[in-house]
C-alpha cells in the first residue's frame, strides 16, 4: 500500500444529539477538555468510579514500552466491583439479568442472586484446586452461568478464556493447549435455531486430545444425553450445593483477568491478554459515557455472544460494574421468527441496544415491515460495533429501529483495545451516518501515511493509537515477540526508525473527513490497488448499499491484467427485488453505474454477482479472503471458521454462470 488511501465518498447528513438527552447526559463536552489538559489525571478520575482495596501509587508506568502498567500498586477485586458493592449499596433486589432462552423460557437474576451464584462458583472452583493465576476455559451457550463463571474466575484471580460455543474441537483444543488450562466450564448444550445443539461432545474430544485439564464442570441446559467421564462434575451438584458466601480478595491492578483468542485472517490464534485495574476502569467508564447508562431506569441489551470481546466488556464487566439491568438472549434473531429481536425489545422495554452492522443489514434485507410491527418506543440510544456500518444501514437503523428519535453511536475498538476507543458521545456529538466520529476523551487516535505522518483532514491512511490506554492488551499470551511484531513494529520506535514514540498499529484503514471526523475503511489487508489507486472495500460496499435494491455487499480486489487489481462485488438484493434473468442483468449494470456515479469511475466494479448470502465468520465479519478465491477462480482456502459452509458452494456455482463483465 502506498502513502494514503483514496477518500472517495462524502456524506453531508448530520444529526445533533436530542436536546433532552444532551441536557441530562452522563458525560458532556467538558470531558474532552479535562482529558486534553491531563490525560493521566483524567483516567485516574475514572478509576475512582471503582472501589479499590488499595489505591495505586502511579497511574501509568510506560518505562518499558510497549509493555504498559496501569494503576501501579493498586489492588481491587473485579467481582466485588461488579456484584457485591451493588448489593452492599442496597440494590440487591435490582435485576441484573433478564435472561431470555431461545425456546421462550426466561429467568430473572437479581444482584443478590448473582452474588450468591458467583460466590458458590468461586467456592467450587477453589474446591477443585483452582488458584489465582490458573487458567479456566469457558465454553458455554448464552446463559446466566456464562457471566457467573467469568465473574467467579475473576473473583478468585483465575484467568478465564472464553471460547465461542460454535467453535470446533480443533479450535477449543488449540486454545486449551496454548493456555495450559486446568478446568473447562461447559454445558450439555444450548438452543440454536429451535433445536438443542450439543457442546459437551466437543469438550470431551478436546479434553482427550490435551493434557492439562483436570476437571470439567457441566451446566445442564438442554437435558440432552451426555457421555460422562471421571473428570466431569455437574454444575447443579457442585456449584448449586456450595457455600453461598465467599470473601473476595483483592488482586494487583496488573493481575491477568482473561485471555481471549482472536484468529485474525492468518496463522495461529493470538491469545490477547487483558489485566485487571485498567481494563475495568475503561470498560466501566466507556459503558457509562458512550451509552449514557442510567442504572435506575435503563434496560440495556448487547446482542453479542460472550465468546467475543464485546460480550466480555459490554455484557459482563462494563454493565455489571455500573449496576445495569440488562437483557441476555440465548438464541438466533430468526427463531421462532424474524421479529424476535424486536419482540424482546418490546417485552423488556429495552432502552439501550448495542448490536452489529451484519445484523442491521440482515434486518434491512428481511424488510421494514418486521420492526414496524413492534413497540420500540422504549429505545433511546442505539449502538453499533464490529465492522464499518454503511451510511444506508445507519440510516435504516435510525429510521426503522430508532424511529428518528435516538442517537446512534458507532463504536470502533478491537479485542486488543479491550474497550471502546472511537465513538460519538450521545449527548455531545452531532453524528454523521457511517462515521465513528472522534476518539473518546483520554484516547489518542490518528490517521497516518506510511511514514507515520498525520494525514490532513480529507486524507486517508492507517489508523494508529499514539498513547497507551488503560484497557490495552498487555501482550499476546506466551509470545511477547509476536506482540511487538504485530502491533508495534509498523510505525514509530518499534519499527527501527529514529522516532522515540511508540505507535500502536491497529491494522485498519481510515480517513479524516473535512471536519476531522473519522471514517473506518476496513482492514488494510483488504485494500484494493486499482490502476495505482488504493481503494477501500468499505467505500465501494457502502456505495452499493446506498442503492435501494441492495441490502448487503462485499467487495474484493481480484487480479486483473490491465488494472493490477479489479473490483469484484458480491451483492445481496433486498427482499422484494427481482433478480432473475434480464432483470438481474439490468440491475447489475445499474449498480455498476451507481457506484461509478457515487465514487467516481475508478471505483466502478468490473463485475457484480447477485448472491443470497455472504461468507461470514462466526462473529459476522465478511470473509473477503474466500471471496477473493472465488473471484480469481482459485480453489477455496481454509473454510473452517465459516459460519455456514454451504454458502461458498452456492456462491461458487453461481459464479460460473454470471455474465456481468462489459
Ligand atoms: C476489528 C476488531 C470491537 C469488538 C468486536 C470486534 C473492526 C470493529 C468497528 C467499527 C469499523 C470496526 C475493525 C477492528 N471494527 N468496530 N465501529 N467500525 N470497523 O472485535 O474481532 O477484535 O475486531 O473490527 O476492523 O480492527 P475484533
Amino acid at each position: 500500500m502506498s502513502e494514503t488511501l483514496e477518500n472517495l465518498s462524502s456524506e453531508t447528513r448530520q444529526f445533533p444529539p436530542p436536546a433532552e438527552l444532551a441536557a441530562n447526559a452522563n458525560v458532556t463536552a467538558e470531558a474532552y477538555e479535562q482529558a486534553g489538559a491531563d490525560r493521566l489525571a483524567f483516567w485516574a478520575t475514572q478509576a475512582e468510579r471503582l472501589v479499590w482495596a488499595k489505591k495505586w501509587d502511579q497511574v501509568l508506568d510506560w518505562s518499558n514500552p510497549p509493555f504498559a502498567k496501569w494503576f501501579v500498586g493498586g489492588e481491587l477485586n473485579i467481582a466485588y466491583n461488579c456484584v457485591d458493592r451493588h448489593v452492599e449499596a442496597g440494590n440487591g433486589d435490582k435485576v441484573a439479568i433478564h435472561w431470555e432462552g431461545e425456546p421462550g423460557d426466561s429467568r430473572t437474576v437479581t444482584y443478590s442472586e448473582l452474588l450468591t451464584s458467583v460466590s458458590q462458583a468461586a467456592n467450587t472452583l477453589t474446591d477443585l484446586g483452582v488458584v489465582a493465576g490458573d487458567r479456566v476455559m469457558i465454553y458455554l451457550p448464552m446463559i446466566p452461568e456464562a457471566a457467573v463463571a467469568m465473574l467467579a474466575c475473576a473473583r478468585i484471580g483465575a484467568t478465564h478464556s472464553v471460547v465461542f460455543g460454535g467453535f470446533s474441537v480443533d479450535a477449543l483444543a488449540t486454545r486449551i493447549q496454548d493456555a495450559a488450562a486446568k478446568v473447562v466450564i461447559t454445558a450439555d448444550g444450548g438452543y440454536r435455531r429451535g433445536k438443542p445443539s450439543a457442546l459437551k461432545p466437543t469438550v470431551d474430544e478436546a479434553v482427550a486430545r490435551t493434557e492439562s485439564i483436570e476437571h470439567v464442570l457441566v451446566v445442564r441446559r438442554t437435558g440432552q444425553d451426555v457421555a460422562w467421564t471421571e473428570k466431569d462434575k455437574w454444575w447443579h451438584e457442585t456449584v448449586e450445593q456450595a457455600g453461598t458466601t465467599h470473601d473476595a480478595q483483592p488482586f494487583d491492578a496488573e493481575h491477568p483477568l482473561f485471555i481471549l483468542y482472536t484468529s485474525g485472517t492468518t496463522g495461529k490464534p493470538k491469545g490477547i491478554l487483558h489485566t485487571t485495574g485498567g481494563y475495568l476502569t475503561q470498560t466501566s467508564y466507556t459503558h457509562h459515557a458512550v451509552f449514557d447508562l442510567k442504572p435506575e431506569t435503563d434496560v440495556y441489551w448487547c446482542t453479542a455472544d460472550i465468546g467475543w470481546v464485546t460480550g466480555h466488556s459490554y455484557i459482563v464487566y462494563g454493565p455489571l460494574s455500573n449496576g445495569a439491568t440488562q437483557v441476555m438472549y440465548e438464541g438466533t434473531p430468526d427463531t421462532p421468527d424474524r421479529g424476535r429481536f424486536w419482540q424482546i425489545v418490546d417485552k423488556y422495554k429495552v432502552s439501550i441496544l448495542y448490536t452489529a452492522p451484519t445484523l442491521i443489514r440482515t434486518m434491512m434485507k428481511w424488510g421494514d415491515d418486521i420492526p414496524a410491527k413492534y413497540d420500540l418506543s422504549s429505545l433511546r440510544v442505539l449502538g453499533s460495533v464490529g465492522e464499518p456500518i454503511n451510511p444506508e444501514a445507519w440510516m435504516w437503523y435510525r429510521e426503522h429501529v430508532g424511529r428518528e428519535r435516538t442517537p446512534i453511536v458507532d463504536t470502533w475498538w478491537q479485542t486488543e483495545t479491550g474497550a471502546i476507543m472511537i465513538s460519538p458521545l450521545p449527548g455531545v456529538t452531532a453524528t454523521k451516518p457511517g462515521s465513528a466520529m472522534t476518539a473518546l476523551p483520554g484516547i489518542s487516535s490518528d490517521v497516518v501515511d506510511d511514514q507515520a505522518q498525520s494525514v490532513p483532514d480529507g486524507g486517508g491512511g492507517f489508523l494508529v493509537l499514539r498513547e497507551p490506554w488503560p484497557s490495552m492488551l498487555r501482550t499476546i499470551w506466551g509470545d511477547d515477540k509476536r506482540f511487538l511484531e504485530t502491533y508495534w513494529s509498523r510505525f514509530g520506535a518499534g519499527s527501527g526508525s529514529s522516532s522515540t514514540e511508540w505507535i500502536y498499529f491497529a491494522g485498519d484503514g481510515a480517513k479524516k473527513d473535512e471536519d476531522g471526523a473519522l471514517w473506518l475503511l476496513g482492514r488494510v489487508d483488504d485494500v484494493m490497488l486499482v490502476s495505482g489507486h488504493n481503494i477501500s472495500t468499505t467505500e465501494v460496499e457502502s456505495a452499493l448499499v446506498s442503492h435501494p435494491s441492495v441490502a448487503e455487499a462485499a467487495v474484493v480486489g481480484a487480479t486483473d491484467p490491465t488494472t493490477g487489481q479489479a473490483i469484484v462485488a458480491f451483492t445481496i438484493p433486498r427482499g422484494n427485488v427481482e433478480t432473475e434473468g434480464e432483470a438481474g442483468e439490468a440491475l447489475i449494470q445499474e449498480l455498476r453505474n451507481h457506484v461509478s456515479k457515487t465514487l467516481g469511475p475508478i471505483a466502478k466494479p468490473r463485475q457484480i454477482m447477485l448472491v443470497a448470502e455472504l461468507p461470514k465468520t462466526r462473529s459476522g465479519k465478511i470473509m473477503r479472503r474466500l471471496l477473493r478465491d472465488v473471484a480469481e477462480k482459485r480453489s477455496l482456502g481454509d473454510v473452517t471458521t465459516l459460519q455456514d459452509s454451504t454458502v461458498m458452494d452456492l456462491i461458487s456455482s453461481g459464479m460460473n454462470t454470471a455474465k456481468s463483465e462489459d
